[in-house]
């Protein structure tokens, strides 16, 4: 069995909690959390043992023999955290985003080359391992469908409350930017994964239209080119009444496929696949984050690369870089920028 920690006990934690404790392949052996308290009540919640709780993360990775650690942090920690536990010999799976930016995310990616062969260093996109996102990629693969167009639609709401509940999220320092790398960045992700295409150039908008006393902005656009003539169209917002399902949609020269309401539907309408729903977590996050941690687990038990892996996920970080940079400038920018900068 695995011996797990997890750092930062905050919002996302209790489906890691969750997870880890019904894992057959690992086992909770510590927490750690600058606010105790909260730490204790969370494992409480999801009644799991309370192990030793720490308040210093580098204590936690210096005093216990741990496999694997998860990092539930605010962003601007994610990548100074990882160093640590991998400096120290373990295992890590990091909550998206990989870091606020893509330079910190590039850092990371170099440090880790002298880890890679004996550590695995996984990203939580959990929406790669959605029904109707593993069917959908199928279809796209097995009938070899010529994609043309990929769209993602997000309209979720977020007020004032979400900001002041963790402060950092609101700042540009902290969180990195609003909606695109702290809700959107899953359908970004899902854009290029599903079509398998790199991409290779965007010109994009970001604005606050709602909670304009935060720094991030609530609300982005972006025209996407990818290889082989495929075009994206990106329109993300947190200024909706309500959190609603994501809409995801490919269009290929025979099929327009697509994802709403957690289900997968074909130009016909109908329906393809649909999502498993999880008690455990809230129902925008997916059921995914289980299958991705045992993923991830097994990779480990069985030395593969069969997980979501930092090298996976450095495209959508580029897209989240190259989207602010477009909006400061007003010009399109292409990826050779964003990785020669
Ligand atoms: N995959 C998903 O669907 C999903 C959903 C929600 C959040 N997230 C991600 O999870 C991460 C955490 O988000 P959240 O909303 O749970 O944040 P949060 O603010 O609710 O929780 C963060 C926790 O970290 C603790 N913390 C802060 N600094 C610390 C330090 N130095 N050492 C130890 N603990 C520290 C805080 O006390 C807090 O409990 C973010 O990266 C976010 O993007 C992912």
């Amino acid at each position: 069995m695995l011996k797990v920690g997890v750092i930062g006990l905050g919002t996302v934690s209790p489906i890691h909690l969750f997870s880890i404790n019904n894992s057959p392949y690992a086992r909770l052996v510590a927490v750690c959390d600058i606010d105790k308290e909260k730490a204790i009540s969370k494992c409480q919640k999801i009644k799991c043992e309370i192990t030793p709780c720490y308040e210093d993360y580098k204590e936690m990775l210096d005093k216990e023999d741990l496999d694997v650690v998860h990092i539930c942090l605010p962003h601007y920690l994610h990548a100074e955290v990882a160093k640590y536990a991998l400096a120290k010999g373990v295992n890590v799976f990091c909550e998206k985003p990989v870091d606020v930016s893509y330079e910190k995310t590039k850092d990371l990616y170099d440090f880790y080359q002298a880890y890679k062969d004996r550590q695995k260093l996984g990203i939580c996109f959990q929406n790669r391992y959605n029904k109707t996102v593993v069917k959908l990629k199928e279809l796209i693969e097995k009938n070899k469908e010529e994609v043309f167009g990929v769209k993602g639609l997000v309209t979720w709401y977020r007020n004032m409350d979400y900001y002041k509940q963790a402060p950092w999220r609101g700042t540009l320092k902290e969180a990195g930017a609003g909606v695109i790398i702290n809700q959107a960045i899953h359908t970004l992700d899902l854009m290029a994964f599903v079509t398998g295409k790199d991409w290779k150039s965007l010109t994009a908008t970001m604005t606050k239209l709602m909670n304009k006393e935060v720094e991030v902005e609530d609300t982005a656009n972006a025209f996407i080119e990818y290889e082989d003539g495929v075009n994206g169209l990106f329109i993300a917002t947190n200024a909706y009444s309500i959190t609603d399902s994501i809409e995801l949609q490919v269009i290929s020269q025979k099929e327009k496929y697509t994802i709403k309401d957690n289900r997968l539907y074909n130009k016909a309408l109908e329906c393809l696949a649909e999502d498993d729903k999880s008690d455990a977590t809230k129902d925008y996050y997916g059921a995914g984050h289980e299958k991705l941690i045992n993923k991830f687990y097994k990779a480990i038990i069985d030395d593969t690369d069969d997980y979501c892996d930092l090298a996976s996920a450095m495209e959508t970080m580029q897209i989240i870089q190259a989207i602010i940079n477009s909006s400061k400038t007003n010009k399109e920018v292409k990826k050779e920028e964003i990785i020669n900068d």
